[in-house]
């Protein structure tokens, strides 16, 4: 059990800075809508191709790229700066370091938001997934992220406490590993204004992009919302992380061990076989970490396990770890080479990544955002406490019917594609493939609806808990949160 998390947990009196915090909060919910809402018209542009309507920006290829930035930037990185910037004061009992910066940090990145928002659609890319944006975008995104190190970090060393709470050690994780990931995978050469060549010549430059790709979904889609679990589930909660022992384990094996598995997106290419097979190795042991940490935030709730029966904000935190678990078992089967010889390709690719997208780092932020907007606020509590239920149940139903349609279309693609006739010939055409898929495109598409129909119900739920009749604080009273 942690004995150590009592102290940062509880606040001393002291103001925090919080206008970045509110920002934040704010911009994650209306980029949530947004990028969801672009999710749901290219789900339904795979069932009705006709959707473009024959405009190039309407198109698939420009519009995909523009929902993963929407998505896991825009809503998931506003989400992991509103909390990062939250719980670092609350737990180093301090105020924010460098509040101008703070500041800057919330223009910044959503300049780059909003230039993603025009330049992909008019189909500026560097072609390189989860990196699309040109060099003079990533010039930008480098100074957002070299202030955000500076403000947060700057916050740990003005603490008033010698312990560093471990919620903390994985947001500093994240800054850390995601400046390193950008640095090392944007590097290019430009040749005119929105256009660039990447610095990296064949199987080199498909090595360096995995690296990438797979260390943001473990540092960018993972270790910061674990820092997001580490504070808001015992908060919510009331209850002391379950061990404190196992968390610091639970950190260091996480970070070492997902630098390695970026070859498992490479299986069957000209990556030399070795490094393939190191790829598979490190992503099997990678279960281990992952389902520590999810078991770690469960067992939070020893003792507490009633509250889930009638609190939806705890509902949304443990349900998320629920999808954790499942994807982090999901993703080390599927490093299995001969796994993924059948399911590379598939769409059971699309329904892993929205396990974890949907499931995980949807309902997590969710959660903490339900925890922060009334605090933000001023407000005791959301304004509807039964529309967070309702946005519980709709997302979660929207999640099953998603990811259950892309498993069941999936395998059969990939059992579809493999299929030979006695003589040797292809048993399917690949259209005929594509014609099997077609009603799992509408299921994926009407829970994709559901999904957003929760989020459209959470910024009703933002926008009348912010003008509600209590007048808004500048700065948050740390009383109001010690056992809120
Ligand atoms: C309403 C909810 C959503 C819908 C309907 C939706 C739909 C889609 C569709 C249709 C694709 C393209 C799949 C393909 O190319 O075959 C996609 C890709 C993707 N989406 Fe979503 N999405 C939603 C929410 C999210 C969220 C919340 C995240 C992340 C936090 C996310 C992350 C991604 C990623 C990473 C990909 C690329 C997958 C890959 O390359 O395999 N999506 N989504
Ligand atoms: C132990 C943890 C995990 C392992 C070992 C793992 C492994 C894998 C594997 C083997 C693939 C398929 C690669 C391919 O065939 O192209 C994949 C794809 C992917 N996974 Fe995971 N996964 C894990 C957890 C997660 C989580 C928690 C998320 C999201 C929050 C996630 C997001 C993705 C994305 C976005 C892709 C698609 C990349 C692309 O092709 O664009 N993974 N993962």
């Amino acid at each position: 059990m942690n004995h150590a998390t009592a102290s940062p947990l509880t606040q001393p009196p002291a103001v925090y800075d919080d206008t970045a915090v509110r920002q934040f909060t704010v911009m994650s919910v209306v980029w949530g809508v947004v990028g969801m809402a672009v999710g749901v018209f290219i789900a339904a542009q795979l069932a009705w191709p006709e959707l473009n309507m024959g405009v190039p920006w309407l198109s698939y290829g420009r519009l995909r790229p523009l929902h993963t930035n929407a998505v896991i930037f825009a809503f998931g990185g506003s989400a992991l700066f509103a909390t990062s910037y939250y719980v670092v004061q609350r737990t180093s009992h301090v105020t924010l370091f460098a509040p101008r910066l703070a500041a800057f940090t919330f223009w910044g990145w959503t300049a780059v938001i909003v230039a993603a928002a025009i330049s992909l659609p008019l189909g500026y890319t560097s072609g390189k997934e989860y990196a699309e944006l040109e060099w003079p975008i990533d010039i930008l995104i480098t100074l957002v992220w070299v202030s955000y190190a500076v403000v947060f970090f700057g916050t740990i060393a003005t603490r008033r406490i010698r312990h560093i709470f471990v919620a903390n050690w994985f947001f500093g994780a994240f800054i850390i590993a995601v400046a390193l990931l950008h640095l090392v995978n944007s590097a290019a050469v430009p040749a005119g204004f929105m256009k660039s060549y990447s610095a990296y010549a064949g199987v080199q430059d498909a090595m360096i992009q995995w690296w990438y790709g797979h260390n943001a979904v473990g540092f960018f889609l993972t270790a910061g919302f674990l820092g997001m679990m580490y504070y808001f589930i015992p908060k919510q909660a009331e209850r002391p992380v379950y061990s404190y022992r196992l968390s610091i384990v639970h950190f260091w094996a996480l970070i070492f061990t997902y630098m390695w598995a970026g070859p498992h997106h490479l299986h069957y290419t000209a990556l030399p076989d070795w490094a393939q097979s190191i790829g598979m190795l490190f992503s099997l042991i990678l279960l281990a970490p992952s389902w520590g940490g999810m078991i770690n935030g469960v067992m939070t709730l020893q003792g507490a396990w009633h509250k889930l029966r009638d609190d939806p904000i705890l509902k949304f935190l443990i349900v998320a770890l629920s999808f954790y678990g499942m994807s982090t078992f999901e993703g080390p089967m599927m490093s299995i080479k001969t796994v993924n010889a059948l399911s590379h390709y598939t769409d059971w690719t699309v329904g892993h990544v929205h396990s974890g997208a949907l499931g995980w780092v949807g309902l997590i932020s969710m959660g903490s955002l339900y925890y922060l907007i009334p605090r933000m606020f001023g407000r005791k509590q959301m304004f509807s406490v039964r529309a967070i239920e309702l946005h519980f149940w709709v997302a979660t139903i929207g999640i099953v019917l998603y990811i259950a349609a892309m498993w069941i279309a999936g395998v059969m693609q990939g059992l579809m594609w493999r299929a030979i006739n006695p003589d040797g010939t292809l048993a399917y055409s690949f259209v005929e493939s594509v014609k099997a898929t077609f009603p799992f495109y509408v299921v994926r598409t009407i829970g994709g609806l559901l999904y957003l129909a929760g989020m459209l119900i959470m910024a009703w739920n933002t926008w009348m808990t912010a003008r509600g009749p209590q007048p808004a604080r500048q700065s948050e009273a740390p009383a109001a949160l010690a056992g809120a």
